[in-house]
């Protein structure tokens, strides 16, 4: 069997497994419904389901004491199953049917973290949420109010609540609902979705109550259910309890975890974690100065701000617009060479992940900018990279405090491959000494060849903290530095490019490129503008 007919195999039978894996696969609900619902009866009452249960004493060991909202706790001394935490009971009857969720969305289209997905337009993820599988998804693709449906009697009424399992929040009320026709009820409170900002995985929980009697949800009810306070543990149960809604009669939960769509709408109220997001696209990319189990806690933003540029090469001329360029570490951009040149005025920002506004006081930080893949050993190596630039003892925050070691200069790849710029930002309580930084390199007179990145970190025990980095390829940018550098070797560094020949054509024959004011959004597409360009020439 060839590989490719080997993995097809693969993939096809991981997709079948997962399918059938679970009782509550609409499959195998619809031929063995009461299956499914024991496996919900049992998860319901499993203490060990969700990070609220036995995990959270280990995860948590201060229990939130510290005010880490990853460890927020209404009930921080129980391990708690979803029967225990709601309804303060060891075991549920009542479930007799299957409450059918299913979320319609459309392929990532959003902002958040500093970077943003363009939805192309086809794709549509359809949810079937089954609660005893092992999905996890993301606020973006449940933000719909999800299509809810259940066996019912035209006669009956229902109460339906959806509910942050976790946090305690309600996320949807619906009462006296006639058959299983949500919009036939009193909204209480519209369904809306998980504002999920963290890389934690948090249960949604859907619980359906009948009763033959319409109900009245008054002033004070509404209270209990939609704005418990700290001391009222139980505001699911409190609230049916009330309205003597008796025990719900189907339950299902869908698993969430952060985005950055979560985290864009969380940072607008005042809970910043897109380090999470920026830690998921550093791993990426393992390198030997992070381990696997690196976890930043700040958000470090670079600012590239350029004048505008024009310069020959090869007989060819380039405009670049003036601009300000944000890098982007989840889009894992590559920008045009002569927008992020050693030119640039770099600008730096920081936030910690947490409560904003962010406070530094007290503390020191140093940023490292560095690239590992340089393809000389005698200049840069993965364990050694080359330096490109050294901003060190930064206090309180405040960059102007801080100490340029060495400028920062821009990517000249040479080899046409994209390489990676980090940028490193390091925590640390000792001060580092700015004449002692070039000894961390093989060549002292200029500090940046095989800088010891990792026995600098050691000797100062810093702490990676933040990272942001840009990538860049070799581009007419670094030809015309190249050139510059090694006139002898203009020829076959212009070989590629039309219309070159030595003298170079007569004025009137040479071309132009001219971009003007390029906007940050599209500048990761100049590459393939030019490519394209030249491919067609
Ligand atoms: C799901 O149904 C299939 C048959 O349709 C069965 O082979 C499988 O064991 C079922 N899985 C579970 C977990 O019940
Ligand atoms: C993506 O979102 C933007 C901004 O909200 C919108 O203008 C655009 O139409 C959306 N794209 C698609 C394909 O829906
Ligand atoms: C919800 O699902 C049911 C059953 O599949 C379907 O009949 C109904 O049209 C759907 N409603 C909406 C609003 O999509
Ligand atoms: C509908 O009512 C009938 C008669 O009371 C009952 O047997 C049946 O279980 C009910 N079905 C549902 C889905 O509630
Ligand atoms: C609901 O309760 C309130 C307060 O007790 C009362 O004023 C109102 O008339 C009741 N509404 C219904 C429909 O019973
Ligand atoms: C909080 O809820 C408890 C229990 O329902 C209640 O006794 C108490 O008065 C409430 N406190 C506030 C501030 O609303
Ligand atoms: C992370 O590193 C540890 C220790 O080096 C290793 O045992 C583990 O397999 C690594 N995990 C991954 C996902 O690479
Ligand atoms: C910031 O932290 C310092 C030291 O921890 C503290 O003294 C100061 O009050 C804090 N500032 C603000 C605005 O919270
Ligand atoms: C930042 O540091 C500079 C230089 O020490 C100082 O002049 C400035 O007041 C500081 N800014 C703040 C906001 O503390
Ligand atoms: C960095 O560049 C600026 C502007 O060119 C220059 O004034 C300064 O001396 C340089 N600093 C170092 C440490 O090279
Ligand atoms: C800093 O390093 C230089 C050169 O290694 C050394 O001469 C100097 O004493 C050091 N300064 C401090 C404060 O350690
Ligand atoms: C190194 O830093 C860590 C955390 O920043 C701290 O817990 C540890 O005590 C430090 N070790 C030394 C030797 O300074």
């Amino acid at each position: 069997m060839s590989l490719k007919m080997w993995i097809f195999s693969v993939i096809v039978a991981t997709s079948v497994a997962t399918v059938l894996a679970s009782p509550c696969s609409m499959q195998n609900r619809t031929s063995n419904l009461l299956n499914c619902i024991t496996g919900i009866k049992t998860r319901f009452m499993d203490n060990d389901a969700f990070w609220f249960g036995s995990q959270y004493a280990t995860r948590c060991p201060l229990k939130g004491a510290s005010y880490d909202p990853k460890c927020t706790n209404l009930r921080p001394d129980t391990a708690d199953s979803f029967g225990t935490r709601f309804f303060q009971s060891s075991a549920i009857d009542s479930l007799d049917r299957y409450l059918s969720v299913r979320f319609e969305s459309i392929g990532r289209n959003y902002t958040g973290c500093g970077t943003t997905y363009t939805w192309d337009g086809k794709e549509r993820v359809n949810i079937d949420v089954d609660p005893l599988s092992d999905d996890v998804e993301t606020p973006w693709f449940v933000r719909n109010t999800p299509n809810i449906t259940w066996s019912s009697n035209a006669t009956d009424y229902y109460t339906l609540i959806v509910y942050d399992a976790g946090y305690m929040i309600c996320h949807g009320l619906y009462v006296n609902v006639r058959g299983n026709d949500l919009s036939s009820g009193q909204v209480v409170k519209e369904y809306h979705g998980p504002k999920r900002s963290f890389i934690l995985q948090n249960p949604y929980i859907f619980l359906l109550f009948k009763h033959s009697q319409p109900v009245n949800v008054t002033a004070e009810l509404k209270n209990v259910i939609l704005n418990p306070n700290w001391s009222q543990k139980w505001p699911i149960y409190d609230f049916a309890q009330n309205l003597n809604l008796g025990d719900p009669v189907a339950v299902n939960w869908v698993v969430v975890t952060g985005d950055e769509y979560g985290a864009a709408m969380s940072e607008s109220f005042g809970l910043f974690f897109c380090p999470d997001f920026s830690t998921k696209a550093l791993h990426r990319v393992p390198r030997p100065f992070f381990s696997n189990s690196t976890q930043l806690s700040v958000w470090l933003d670079v600012t590239m701000t350029t004048t505008s540029l024009n310069y020959p090469v090869c007989c060819n001329k380039f405009t670049f617009g003036a601009g300000a360029r944000k890098l982007d570490p989840i889009g894992n951009r590559i920008y045009h060479t002569a927008d992020v040149r050693s030119e640039a005025i770099v600008t730096y920002s920081i936030k910690k992940a947490g409560f904003l506004p962010s406070n530094f006081t007290g503390e020191m930080h140093s940023i490292v900018t560095m690239d590992p893949d340089v393809p000389s050993p005698t200049v840069g190596t993965q364990e050694r990279p080359l330096l490109h630039g050294l901003f060190i003892n930064i206090r309180d925050g405040n960059f102007s405090t801080g100490e340029l070691v060495l400028n920062y200069s821009g990517p000249a790849p040479p080899d046409n491959k994209p390489h990676y710029y980090y940028f490193m930002l390091y925590r640390h309580v000792v001060p580092l000494n700015a004449t002692a930084m070039p000894w961390y390199s093989s060549d002292p007179s200029n500090g940046r060849y095989l800088f010891d990145i990792n026995r600098l970190v050691s000797d100062h025990n810093m702490t990676l903290v933040g990272a942001t980095w840009l990538r860049a390829t070799t581009d007419d940018y670094v030809t015309y530095r190249l050139v510059a550098r090694e006139p002898g070797n203009e020829a076959s560094l212009c070989a590629k490019y039309p219309g070159y020949s030595k003298p170079c054509p007569t004025s009137g024959s040479t071309k132009a490129f001219v971009i003007n004011n390029v906007p940050m959004l599209v500048v990761g597409l100049c590459n393939i503008m030019f490519m394209a360009f030249f491919a067609l020439h």
